[in-house]
């Protein structure tokens, strides 16, 4: 038995074999995404309401495009310019959105939680698209279904994530899935920047790159300077000599991840960035895919084979 839930709100709502089957359901979907008419009509009629309380570019582009591309119809709601700024709760908005009947709703919040809470007020599939500092399921369902095209398994791959891993839903998020499909995974940043419970996750921790070799993929994270409220770090320049990833600090043969937006020079420079070992574009074109099979398999669940006889 898979295990996939009415919702996509953590990782730890996926097993291996939900996983796979997603990936393997966004490979037929990129093929879509290759076509001269992007379009499947699989979501014809279902509406899709996306409500981004933070900012983002790549997240919301792609959720976007995925439901077009299924021939949803898409309503695309910010907090800035919506009734949120004349003070709307959370909870009214979600109702208020509701009444549309949407298939679907994708969320994105600034707290920790959010999307489980917005899973309780609607009747509609509730997709986590990062709530705060806790989990972002389909960054980390893209990232795999990158590098499992580049390796061709994850099972034994050595993955590091570097960098601010303290505020990022995505280190959480990616450390879970990573090492369900089979990957060992070591986090390595300031002290002051790694929480001091992550090994529970199922990784290792260590505060220098020393060892950064062993690594067969570098994920590296940005320092997310918007959830600082104290100072974690002497200053940008220091961060960037003990932990800014250079092609001098990478090996051949080492893969460069990071989920964007890139703090160009602090935590990548930008020679690294633009070099052939950055999976960088492919990590953003992958989100497509990715989200169109998240949403198929969500309010569709059933082979996409069938669906099209
Ligand atoms: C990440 C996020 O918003 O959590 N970006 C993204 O979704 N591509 C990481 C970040 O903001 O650093």
């Amino acid at each position: 038995m898979t295990k996939l839930g009415r919702h996509l709100l953590s990782i730890d709502d996926l097993d291996r074999a939900s996983i796979e089957r997603i990936l393997d359901r966004a490979e037929s979907f990129d093929e879509v995404s290759g076509r001269e008419i992007k379009k499947v009509p699989v979501l014809r009629g279902r509406t899709i309401v996306n409500l981004f309380y933070e900012s983002s570019t790549r997240t919301s582009s792609s959720f976007e495009l995925a439901a077009k591309r299924l021939s949803a119809d898409v309503v695309s709601v910010r907090s800035q310019g919506s009734s949120v700024d004349k003070g709307e709760s959370l909870k009214d908005t979600v109702q208020t959105l509701s009444a549309y009947d949407p298939a679907a709703i994708v969320i994105r919040s600034p707290h920790a939680g959010a999307a489980g809470l917005v899973a309780g007020w609607t009747p509609a599939a509730v997709i986590n698209a990062g709530d705060g500092k806790h989990e972002h399921p389909t960054q980390a369902l893209l990232d795999v279904f990158t590098l499992r095209r580049r390796l061709g398994s994850l099972d034994d791959a050595c993955i590091w994530i570097v960098g601010d891993v303290l505020h990022s839903r995505v280190a959480r998020s990616n450390i879970l899935a990573f090492t369900r499909m089979g990957a060992t995974v070591t986090v390595c940043g300031p002290p002051t920047l790694i929480p001091r419970d992550i090994e529970a996750l199922g990784c290792e921790a260590t505060t220098t790159l020393d060892c950064l070799e062993e690594a067969d993929v570098v994920y590296v994270l940005r320092l997310q300077q918007e959830r600082m409220r104290d100072s974690f770090v002497p200053s940008l320049r220091e961060y960037a000599a003990r932990y800014q990833i250079t092609s001098a600090r990478l090996r051949p043969g080492q893969l460069l991840m990071h989920p964007g937006p890139v703090n160009r020079g602090v935590e990548l420079s930008g020679e690294a960035i633009d070099s052939a070992q950055a999976l960088i574009g492919a990590q953003v074109r992958a989100g497509v895919a990715v989200r169109m099979a998240v949403l198929y398999e969500l309010l569709v669940g059933v082979p996409i084979l069938a669906a099209a006889a």
